[in-house]
């Protein structure tokens, strides 16, 4: 059953937890709307999950509806919400709502999710007002990185506290429906989940949060050596797959792969026509 808002409301109000993970192409969309995963974050992590960058700000519109419009396509149950990618919303408001009816109505998404707090109200703002429901990001910001210094804890300090918890005020004001807390201490997730309506998602933000989300490599073991202490890894799927490479590169150099039960046996041709063919050229 498809998941919208208004069952991921009553999700919150009934006290359930909510999954989410990020997700990016097809194949994987499968498997995790086969596995009841509540809602899917086509996350401009994919910059560096996907791409290789080290950091989310190269992603642009076009590569995020790629992916997404796959993710989509793979996922028809699960609530599928595309990030913005850097400077697609920060220029100015009308930008914002266009890039935003962009990510809509070119991927078949149900909502989009763009950094910020009171920088970035008057765009929640228009782009609700459009008419596409909005998630909102608070906490330590990827795409300010640079402004940070790092992907670094926020909210540590009682000022940087209180102005996280005031950002959560404004962007639930300007009309998010959910807002992802990310390497937001325990505590100060817990205290802004019970204060605010939206729906809050934790990543790196404790257990008191309405629901979580994970990087999905991170989750499987296909990170190499990077392991933020949050992530907890629900398989190594990373050296499974690695396992399957090493052994089909050993079958296909050894000659073994494919056997005859792997090949078109039946349908070849005659011993006596390739001999004809054989002579002929
Ligand atoms: O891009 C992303 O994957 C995200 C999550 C880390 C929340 O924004």
């Amino acid at each position: 059953m498809k998941n919208t808002i208004p069952s991921l409301v009553a999700m919150k109000e009934n006290g359930e937890k909510i999954s989410q993970v990020t997700c990016y192409d097809y194949s994987m969309a499968r498997l995790v709307n086969a596995a009841g995963i509540n809602t899917i974050l086509v996350g401009d992590s994919l910059g560096m999950t996907m791409q290789g960058y080290p950091d989310t700000l190269p992603v642009t519109m076009d590569e995020m509806i790629v992916y997404g419009r796959s993710v989509v396509r793979g996922a028809p149950d699960a609530f599928v919400i595309m990030d913005m990618p850097f400077m697609s919303y920060q220029v100015s408001v009308e930008q914002a709502v266009e890039s935003a009816g962009r990510l809509i109505k070119e991927t078949g998404a149900n909502c989009v999710k763009l950094e910020g707090g009171a920088a970035v109200e008057e765009q929640i703002r228009a782009i609700v007002e459009a008419g596409i429901p909005v998630c909102a990001h608070i906490g330590m910001t990827p795409q300010s990185a640079n402004v940070f210094g790092g992907f670094k804890v926020q909210g540590k300090g009682e000022e940087q506290a209180r102005r996280i918890l005031e950002d959560a005020f404004i962007v639930q004001k300007a009309g998010a429906f959910m807002c992802v807390l990310e390497c937001v201490p325990p505590k100060l997730a817990a205290l802004i989940t019970s204060k605010v309506d939206m729906i809050t998602i934790g990543i790196g933000a404790g257990a008191g949060c309405d629901g979580q989300v994970l990087v999905n490599q991170d989750m499987l073991g296909m990170s190499g050596d990077f392991k933020p202490k949050f992530v907890r890894q629900f398989a190594q799927v990373g050296a499974m797959m690695e396992e399957a490479y090493r052994a089909y590169d050993a079958a296909v150099k050894d000659g073994s792969f494919p056997s005859l039960e792997e090949s078109y046996v039946k349908s070849d041709s005659s011993d006596e026509f390739l001999a004809e063919l054989d002579k002929q050229y």
